[in-house]
């Protein structure tokens, strides 16, 4: 495909907003409290903000810098610049294979809750939210839900990439923002909601640093801005010359930081008023959100309408791990974007399915898996991610020359960008080291 020829995204609201949408999603709202939950909470903010700034926006410059440079998919990108290295390209694409194993799942999750929260069954039962959640999770409503998630992104990603990503993330975006404050207004008027405030606020320095702390602030670092898979790569080969990378990357993590500690805000305090525990793992915000609206009048449309944010925000994350199968597939084997995306959506359809139906015990790394799912989750934000963040740093601070880097962050000298250096530095030593440590630390390798 000619660089010509290749789609590219509208203004500069629009290369963040979609690049946010990417970011943003049950990375933030789902995956972020549960984990924040089950390691101390404020402990694991403070270091997760600390991974965002020295680790994810270090790779997310340097993968932006990867895409818009050679306006290729994550595999075409790398191998333009040196063949050896297409190989980041591969595990970004095995990982995104991996994400889509499991994450149209818990989309899935909340389109059933939307539905039962329209239909009133989730606050007219009476039976217990916990209840409800098992009982759900036996059913065969999770595969329904699923593969309507997957045919939903299947056919956003079919109207193309300025149709249907651009203008699903613009409307979408803005939306989430203004749910997710409106709610955590309400749930400060929650009795006992300062205990979760103190939850999530007050760090105790012990925890944040302990090796397990680290690395899973770190997986979710990676995991919530999308990065160490060529997922920005994909995406930044649809800027134009004038997009401002830095500025880019920086209003992405922000925003990103902002819904995560947001969502943090809302869940905290809403499960200390619901006498319910923090460390729920992945079925925290099930059990726990509708506690949020029960007391509330007009419960069930409320609830709606959560239930519609996060599986809005999911969407705009799954479609842009569609998009990175279906670019490499479109791109690379010469096939049609059509083509492509039917390939994707039922190579994911399967996998997904496997997910759903195949339970097993295993143990790796000293951690029990039991069914894909587990894999798929840790295998990515904790293995594929920080792995590939890893030598796409490598990549471009050293295997690349400085000027490649500096060219793309300063728009070949049009953008004066005073703190280059800094951030040559960071992707060079600092990002590498952090990672490298964080990783061997995590699974026990020293
Ligand atoms: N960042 C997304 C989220 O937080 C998940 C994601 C990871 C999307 C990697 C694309 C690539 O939900």
């Amino acid at each position: 495909m000619s660089t010509e020829k290749r789609a590219s995204f509208g203004g500069k609201l629009s290369a963040i907003l979609v690049a946010a949408g990417s970011a943003i999603g049950l990375g933030s709202i789902w995956r972020f409290p549960y984990l924040a939950g089950e390691n101390g909470g404020a402990a694991f903010l403070l270091v997760y903000l600390l991974c965002v700034l020295i680790i994810a926006i270090p790779v997310m410059l340097c993968e932006f810098a990867i895409g818009r440079k050679t306006h290729k998919n994550a595999v075409g990108g790398f191998r333009e610049l040196s063949k050896p290295w297409q190989i980041l390209g591969f595990n970004g694409i095995l990982c995104a294979l991996f994400i889509s194993g499991y994450y149209y799942v818990i989309a899935g999750w909340s389109l059933d809750y939307l539905v039962n929260s329209i239909n009133g069954s989730l606050y007219n039962s009476g039976i217990p939210f916990a209840e409800q959640y098992a009982t759900f999770q036996a059913s065969y409503w999770p595969i329904v839900y699923t593969i309507a998630f997957i045919l939903l992104t299947h056919f956003i990603i079919a109207r193309g990439v300025e149709k249907g990503i651009e203008k699903a993330s613009n409307i979408m975006m803005p939306i989430l923002f203004i749910i997710l404050i409106f709610m955590a207004i309400r749930v400060a008027f929650m009795p006992g909601a300062a205990e979760g405030y103190r939850f999530f606020l007050t760090p105790d320095f012990k925890e944040a640093f302990s090796s397990d702390t680290l690395f899973q602030a770190a997986g979710q670092a990676f995991f919530s801005l999308s990065v160490g898979m060529g997922c920005m790569i994909t995406y930044a080969s649809y800027f134009n010359e004038k997009t401002n990378l830095i500025g880019t990357s920086l209003s992405v993590s922000l925003l990103t930081l902002f819904v995560a500690t947001l969502a943090g805000l809302v869940i905290f305090p809403a499960v200390f008023s619901a006498g319910l525990q923090p460390t729920e793992g992945p079925s925290l915000i099930f059990i726990t959100l509708p506690e949020i609206f029960k007391g509330m009048p007009l419960a069930p449309v409320w609830s709606a309408i959560f239930f519609i944010l996060i599986a809005l925000a999911a969407l705009t994350s799954t479609i842009s791990f569609h998009e990175v199968l279906t670019a490499y597939l479109s791109e690379e084997h010469k096939i049609s974007r059509k083509v492509a995306t039917y390939i994707t959506t039922g190579i994911t359809i399967v996998l997904s399915l496997v997910t759903l139906l195949v339970g097993f015990n295993i143990e790796i790394f000293g951690r029990t898996f039991t069914s894909t799912f587990d894999i798929y989750d840790f295998g990515s934000a904790n293995i594929l991610l920080p792995l590939g963040g890893f030598f796409t740093c490598i990549f471009v601070g050293w295997f690349m020359k400085p000027d490649f880097f500096k060219n793309e962050i300063n728009n070949y000298g049009k953008l004066p960008v005073k703190i280059l250096p800094i951030l040559f530095i960071l992707v060079r030593y600092v990002a590498p080291v952090i990672i490298l440590y964080i990783f061997v630390k995590g699974l026990g390798i020293i």
